[in-house]
């Protein structure tokens, strides 16, 4: 599969097969975040990777209730280990290192045939405590990973004319 490929036929995955994703395809997910860029190559991140049931079921209550997260065999929590660095155009940089990451690892999940769902409504201390992460550290996404138990439609996008402007803001 090409990168447009996997881009074009991504979809926010809400509904998973029980059946167990092979630790070859979680290596190479991970394998994804682990060489994607960062602002000054810092790599301030760390992955957890969860299959453990019962952890999956807590998870859900700090995931606001999306039931899903217990459903996929997989869930990954994308952590940054710094969070005050501000690169020069102002923003920070653990919020944008932590969604590079995260987007690669859902585009080679979606080259193997998973499907993921990023989630952004969460309890990041709920899901810091179930997780043993430290104070320190920021949850920056979460997302579950298994085979798709559905296959949706593409959902809708605003138009390029919508977002698009050439050489000046219009
Ligand atoms: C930053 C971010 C946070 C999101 N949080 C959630 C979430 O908590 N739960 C959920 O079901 N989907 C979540 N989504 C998925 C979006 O709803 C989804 O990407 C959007 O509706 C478009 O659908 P698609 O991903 O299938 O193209 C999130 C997506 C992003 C990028």
């Amino acid at each position: 599969m090409d990168v447009f490929t996997a881009i074009e036929s991504r979809r926010s995955i809400r509904k998973y097969l029980t059946k167990d994703v092979e630790q070859e395809k979680i290596d190479k997910i991970i394998e994804s975040a682990r060489i994607a860029p960062s602002a000054a190559n810092r790599q301030e991140w760390k992955f957890i990777i969860v299959k453990d049931q019962s952890t999956r079921d807590k998870l859900v209550e700090a995931c606001n209730g999306q039931s899903f997260v217990a459903q996929a065999p997989v869930f990954i929590a994308a952590c940054s280990t710094e969070s005050e660095k501000l690169m020069p155009c102002g923003q920070y940089a653990y919020t944008v290192d932590l969604s590079v990451a995260l987007s690669f690892m859902i585009l080679e999940a979606t080259e193997l045939g998973l499907g993921t769902c990023w989630l952004g409504a969460f309890n990041e201390e709920k899901v810091k405590s179930i997780l043993n992460i430290p104070e320190d550290i920021r949850v920056v996404g979460l997302t579950p990973v298994g085979y798709p138990d559905e296959n949706p439609d593409p959902r809708p996008r605003k138009s390029l004319e919508e977002i698009l402007n050439n050489e000046m803001w219009e």
